[in-house]
């Protein structure tokens, strides 16, 4: 049993196979984090909420009550009564006040997990996930409050989210509704995130935690390049093969807030939800607010077991697409070969020649709608401009189908320009403060997608178009943020409900499209890579990584990236060279093998490049047929960091069973006078012979594993090798 209830101890127990977690609940009713870490067998330990030593709870000594609430380690804490730390709830009642303070009421344990209404949420069978909920009551406010913790054993994953309910006569609101905290004492943490920016997102970054609070955030109505919705302590100590993490990952697109507090008495509060800015929900009688949900993890054996618990967690519990475990198309996307620039024959030309080098997929980007020539116009105008595809849609379709490919197409269906036939007889379906004009950006405004009509008006436009032609695949994209966050349609008390309604509107429209298109393949973008987050894996399994396509960029995108998700939904295309946003020239075999560390493709225009790079597709296309299953199914190891200072990067992959493991090598600056380069391998059968194709050397698993293998020194910048190993 995952999930023990000790009546004795009044102490909850979520083992998962090498993680316990521990919640008490105080004579009063008060509910305390006691313990996450190493799997225990027997102990309680609540002796960790330390009610024996002052101040003492508040039946011991009621005067204390405001110094008790201030260090007492709560599960959830509330805002308004005597907690200074960062509150996770702050509900405002009808007099205006803000006050809640909740009491242990019951508990229920099942197999299984219920879904989230609405949400993107993780899954399993009976076997596989156990629920605790914990039932909680502010007897003031009649409002109900239920923490859920679902305990997936065999992932060491526990995940958690938040469901209230009005259950009394007043009008409430919620100003604040995060979804998870975990209280504990400080083992001097560092604190790391990933953080970033347009063309370079999800940077690793790490740094001492302090007093006071540190956190990253997004207030931009998506989850954002700058900042993600992750966050771990780690011991100072911590490498990917030692030391302990304590990680939160948030399933949720929008705006979020991850923080660590470290208060006066040494303990650290960690918290995550959605942001409070721009956030509040009005809660009538019998209404139910459901937070988003937390996937949290604990590793006492460093980074690399926390980033394989979430791969496995993912790609088994949280990515629903059929395609998560398939092979995946080797695509061509027109992008950046001609941007707005082309028309069906073109793209028929593009077609022909990538057949001939075993691509498999063509995929029409943004530009073939409205009158859009530049990004400038026609976004709501769902139509095909016949002046670029000449002969329609279903036509060209059916011509790149006879050449051989399958067909893909962009949309971005959150949008709205104001030079579009929607915006001249739409403009209160954009998201705009009244009497204000509205903020553009790339020349856009954002659709309000709290209106039903509006969701339907998109969702209509993209069906429409799926089901004229046999198109296998979807890029969803959304190339701004939002700002000017106002609705004529929303009344004046649920303006600030917005920005959540937009993601619930965003994610009803992906469940539709999955729901009537079962077999497509959708792939999520933004702008590059600002929307990368659990939420959006839940409707597609692959989402576009950065617009940054430059092997070296990538080298750092791709470690942050991977840190937690899986290499299959990592969307990773080789694109030409001198590279179109850092003016980087790599060589094409170096970008090949860096994109084999996503869902392999090209963004090139592929008519024209060079005889000597286009003589190599063949080879590559090759090579991710091969290796796709290896790299989609396999455990992930991170080996060295171009990131931390080091004059190269690798990685690894490991097929389960040990039979096999790719090994990419990039040396990015060539170092002089150098000798070979020992890099320990992961994940092999220790006392196995291992080959290394395409020569005739052998070696021992543990050789590898514990000698490590060696890189030989070479000239040139750029460089990279792939070496696979396989047991004899
Ligand atoms: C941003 C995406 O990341 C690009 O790949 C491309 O689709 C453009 N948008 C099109 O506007």
């Amino acid at each position: 049993m995952a999930i023990q209830y000790n009546k004795e101890q009044n102490v909850f127990r979520l083992d998962t196979k090498g993680t316990t977690y521990m919640i008490g609940v105080t004579k009063e009713g008060y509910i305390g984090h006691i313990y996450y870490g190493k799997r225990l067998q027997k102990a309680y330990g609540n002796y960790l909420l330390r009610t024996e030593e002052p101040p003492f709870t508040p039946a011991v000594r009621k005067r204390e009550k405001s110094a008790f609430l201030d260090c007492f380690p709560t599960e959830y804490p509330t805002g308004g009564i005597g907690d200074y730390r960062e509150s996770c709830l702050d509900v405002r009642d009808e007099s205006g006040s803000i006050g809640c303070e909740l009491f242990f009421q019951d508990y229920k344990i099942q197999k299984g997990k219920p879904r989230l209404v609405g949400l993107p949420a993780s899954f399993g069978t009976e076997e596989e996930v156990e629920t605790l909920e914990i039932l909680c009551k502010d007897a003031v406010l009649d409002l109900q409050v239920t923490i859920s913790y679902s305990v997936f054993e065999a992932n060491d994953i526990i995940t958690r989210n938040i469901k209230i309910e009005n259950t009394g006569k007043q009008k409430l609101r919620l100003e604040k509704v995060y979804s998870a905290c975990i209280d504990m004492d400080n083992r001097n943490f560092e604190m790391m995130t990933l953080t970033g920016s347009w063309a370079r997102e999800r940077h690793i970054q790490r740094g001492s935690l302090h007093y006071g609070k540190q956190l990253v955030s997004s207030i931009k109505g998506a989850s954002s390049h700058q900042e993600h919705p992750f966050l771990a302590l780690v011991t100072g100590n911590t490498t990917q093969e030692t030391g302990e993490v304590f990680a939160m990952h948030f399933v949720y697109s929008g705006n979020f807030i991850a923080q660590a507090e470290l208060s006066q008495f040494d303990q650290v509060r960690m918290v995550m939800g959605i942001h409070e800015r721009d956030f509040c929900w009005n809660l009538g009688q019998g209404e139910i607010f459901q937070a988003p949900e937390v996937v949290m993890t604990y590793s006492m054996q460093g980074l690399g077991t926390m980033t394989r618990n979430f791969h496995d967690f993912y790609r088994n519990h949280l990515i629903r697409s059929q395609y998560k475990y398939k092979k995946r198309p080797v695509l061509i996307n027109n992008w950046e070969a001609t941007y707005f620039d082309f028309n069906s024959e073109k793209l028929l030309d593009i077609a022909r020649e990538a057949k001939k080098d075993g691509i498999e997929m063509l995929v029409m980007d943004d530009g073939w709608f409205g009158k859009r020539n530049w990004d400038d116009s026609s976004l709501g105008d769902w139509t095909v401009n016949e002046e670029k595809i000449t002969s329609g849609l279903p036509d060209l379709v059916e011509k790149v189908k006879e050449i051989g490919l399958d067909f893909g197409i962009w949309f971005e269906p959150e949008m709205i320009s104001p030079d579009s036939n929607l915006y001249r007889s739409h403009k209160d379906w954009a998201i705009q403060i009244p009497g204000r004009e509205a903020t553009q950006s790339r020349e856009q405004y954002v659709l309000d997608l709290s209106r039903p009509e509006v969701r339907e008006y998109a969702y209509q436009c993209i069906a429409s178009i799926l089901h004229s032609a046999p198109i296998s695949y979807v890029k969803w994209d959304m190339n701004r943020q939002l700002s000017d966050v106002g609705s004529t349609y929303l009344d004046k008390e649920s303006q600030g409900e917005l920005m959540h309604r937009y993601m619930l509107g965003v994610y009803e429209m992906q469940e539709r499209l999955i729901t009537e298109f079962p077999d497509l393949l959708l792939e999520n973008c933004a702008g590059g890579g600002a929307r990368f987050d659990p939420g959006m894996l839940y409707y597609s399994p692959q989402i576009w990584c950065s617009d940054n396509t430059d092997a070296i960029e990538r080298l750092r995108i791709q470690e942050g990236t991977a840190m937690l998700y899986p290499l299959s939904t990592m969307g990773a295309h080789i694109s030409d060279c001198p590279n179109h946003i850092v003016g980087r020239t790599t060589e094409f075999a170096t970008r090949g093998h860096v994109a084999l560390a996503g869902t392999f493709g090209y963004e090139l225009d592929i008519t024209k490049i060079s005889a000597q790079d286009r003589e190599q597709i063949k080879g590559q296309v090759e090579l991710c047929h091969k290796y796709q299953e290896l790299i989609q199914k396999g455990d992930y190891y991170r080996i060295a960091s171009w990131d931390s200072y080091k004059p190269f990067d690798a990685w690894e992959v490991a097929a389960k069973d040990g039979s096999e493991v790719l090994l990419t090598y990039v040396q990015v600056l060539a170092v002089p006078n150098a000798h070979s380069t020992v890099l320990r391998l992961h994940g092999l059968d220790a006392l196995a012979e291992y080959s290394l194709e395409g020569t005739e050397i052998s070696y021992l698993g543990e050789e590898l594993m514990n000698c490590g293998f060696l890189i030989p020194a070479q000239p040139g910048d750029f460089k990279s090798s792939l070496y696979h190993f396989i047991r004899k």
